[in-house]
């Protein structure tokens, strides 16, 4: 499992509660944090380095948990791991399906980081999923960072995510998909700035499902009982990732890895 920083927590959560007796390594890329600025080539390059990484600790399956890296690199991954037979999963097309089942209204929100809205996954996802549903999205440049950071909520943070809540609110959603990782963190606050009648989806519950999928068509679903083993690597920080990220899953992270993946190295055009 792999986001940018402690984000990607959030899913493997909800993987930890439906395949506990899995083994699970989870990278956060902190040293590339935040991946919401990048441009898809960037995120690219970034996704295909930390996947040949988790094949080198011997993966079955990879989880994309990170909504920027998704949308820019999905394909890319697929094609790139077509030759091992290891699937991989993103968060995108699991909460693209969640939010058109849950909105009664046919009005979908997405708050997202900056790289998500404006490559457009979201938007294929859910036209794929139902073409009459109406969507407003939103870009969020700074949340991620907030929350990443650990920092504790103030009365800025607080403003400024009802800034961000404020077009949701007006364009009459009544579901708002949390296309960032990182934003199920602080759910409580997005649920007061939007009030009670949206509904926040997130990707956790549906991307467990696809996961069990894939590894159940392979035949590749551990049939031990009890709990599997858990690995976590940073490729920055190790103190600062471990002190945000166990405050977030509430578990012990025992001995947290760091991992030096280097910096693409080809041209980085902007766009
Ligand atoms: N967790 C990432 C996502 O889901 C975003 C955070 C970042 O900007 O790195 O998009």
């Amino acid at each position: 499992v792999f986001d940018s920083g402690v984000g990607g927590l959030t899913v493997l959560h909800e993987l930890l509660v439906s395949l506990p007796s899995e083994d699970y390594v989870y990278l956060g890329d902190t040293a590339n944090f935040p991946y919401g600025d990048k441009t898809d080539a960037e995120l690219q390059q970034f996704s295909v380095r930390i996947a040949d990484h988790l094949l080198e600790l011997g993966v079955k399956l990879i989880v994309v948990a990170c909504n920027s890296a998704a949308a820019a690199a999905l394909e890319t991954l697929e094609q790139h791991l077509k030759p091992t037979g290891v699937d991989v999963i993103g968060v995108i097309r699991p909460a693209a399906q969640t939010a058109v089942v849950s909105t009664s209204n046919g009005r979908i929100g997405l708050l997202a980081t900056p790289a998500t809205v404006n490559n457009g996954a979201y938007a294929r996802a859910l036209l794929d999923a139902d073409p009459h549903v109406h969507l407003e999205s939103v870009a969020a440049a700074d949340l991620a960072t907030i929350i990443n950071e650990g920092a504790t909520i103030d009365e800025r943070i607080v403003q400024s995510v009802r800034a961000y809540c404020a077009p949701l609110r007006a364009a009459a959603v009544d579901t708002v998909v949390l296309g960032c990782t990182h934003y199920p963190l602080v759910a409580p606050l997005l649920q007061r700035s939007l009030g009670r009648g949206v509904k926040l989806i997130t990707s956790g519950v549906g991307v467990t499902r696809s996961v069990e999928r894939a590894l159940a068509a392979k035949d590749l679903l551990n049939p031990q009982a009890g709990e599997g083993s858990y690995r976590f690597q940073t490729t920055a920080d190790v103190e600062s990732f471990t002190e945000v990220g166990v405050r977030f899953l509430q578990m012990p992270f025992g001995e947290v890895e760091h991992v030096e993946l280097g910096r693409p190295t080809s041209n980085m055009v902007r766009t």
